[in-house]
């Protein structure tokens, strides 16, 4: 987890205080609800108590003609509910659509001393992000509030990955990254018709083991996210903000979402979207470190001391590098249970 962050300059003009900590909190799901559905809404309150964040979603899977009910259902679900230490976040529309203005207008007037990110779907550069400053900026200093709203963007276009560093440094508001694996697949014109997650068509397989090729091979099904995760987690880390895995749109298929989210963690995420409650746990279980990795990165730090030299545990050795590593995961473990 990124240390407190600072904020270097006054975020507006007449803005209270030129320097603003921002906690780090747990930030293992982005529990995604749609506002506009009053089924849903109902049971927000209960969701909140068992997520880390909860993300009231205005943009796409919501009906054009449901937008204005999505926007005031997630003001009237803010005014009336408390969050606790759950984040509440909303997904505002595209910043090309004629719904967005109202959206940010709307909802840093009325609920900004509740909301704390933002998401910014479809970010193609450092411009989307400046605008979405500026116009927060000027929002927040018009309704007061003390602390400023931070913004995520959503790595969906090739475009926005083409230009993924300098979206992460485009903002001391920047929070983090998620990876939109639907909208990306179809601008990078891949041959995908899911949301998220693998392809039983993308595979490798071993080697025969005998000169007949169709005798003793395995296939094993690859990650076709592992190099968008990878970048993005780089431009994450290099910008000290935080790395998401994105949507797994087969509910069913727990085992596969699992699969997911794990190689997500492993590669430096944080945490996903959660579609449903099921992905809750999952979401839960894989992002919060294994009890016995964090027993393993005690001992190393232990056996270190001071950080220098090398010494042999189980007949593997650790040395600097590696009891970093191990230090990344007692922090997390730390973090999480603060
Ligand atoms: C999410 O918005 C996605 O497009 O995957
Ligand atoms: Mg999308």
């Amino acid at each position: 987890m990124r240390p407190p962050r600072t904020f270097l300059r006054p975020l507006a003009v007449g803005a209270p205080a030129p320097v603003t900590e921002i906690p780090v909190k747990p930030s293992r799901m982005i529990h995604f609800f749609d506002p506009s559905n009053e089924k849903m809404a109902a049971k927000v309150p209960d969701i909140a108590a068992k997520v880390d964040i909860i993300l009231g979603n205005l943009e796409d899977a919501i009906k054009t003609e449901m937008k204005e009910a999505a926007r005031q259902g997630l003001v009237d679900i803010a005014k009336k509910t408390d969050f606790g230490e759950t984040q509440l976040w909303t997904r505002v529309n595209s910043l090309d659509s004629p719904w967005v203005l109202d959206d940010l207008t709307t909802l840093v007037t009325e609920i900004g001393d509740k909301l704390d990110v933002i998401m910014v779907p479809k970010v193609e550069g450092a411009q989307d992000i400046h605008y979405v400053d500026r116009l927060l900026a000027q929002l927040e200093a018009r309704a007061g509030l003390d602390r400023p709203i931070l913004v995520h963007a959503i790595l969906e276009t090739a475009q926005g990955m083409v230009n993924v560093e300098e979206i992460a440094g485009a903002s001391p508001r920047m929070q983090g990254l998620s990876l939109g694996p639907a909208d990306l697949a179809a601008s990078r014109r891949m041959k995908t018709t899911r949301v998220g997650g693998g392809h039983p068509g993308y595979l490798v397989r071993t080697d025969p083991v005998s000169d007949d090729l169709t005798e003793g091979r395995t296939t094993a099904q690859q990650d076709l996210w592992h190099y968008t995760i990878a970048r993005m987690v780089d431009a994450c880390a290099a910008h000290d903000i935080l790395p998401f895995y994105g949507p797994f749109g087969d509910i069913k298929d727990v085992v596969a979402c699992e699969d997911q989210f794990r190689n997500a963690y492993l590669l430096g995420c944080v945490g996903a979207w959660s579609l449903h409650p099921v992905q809750i746990d999952i979401a839960k279980k894989v992002f919060s470190p294994d009890p016995a990795d964090v027993a393993h990165a005690k001992r190393v730090v232990e056996a270190m001391g001071d950080g220098s030299g090398a010494v042999m545990i189980d007949g593997k050795m650790e040395d600097d590098a590696s009891c970093k590593q191990c230090l990344v995961m007692l922090d997390l473990a730390k973090a999480l249970a603060e």
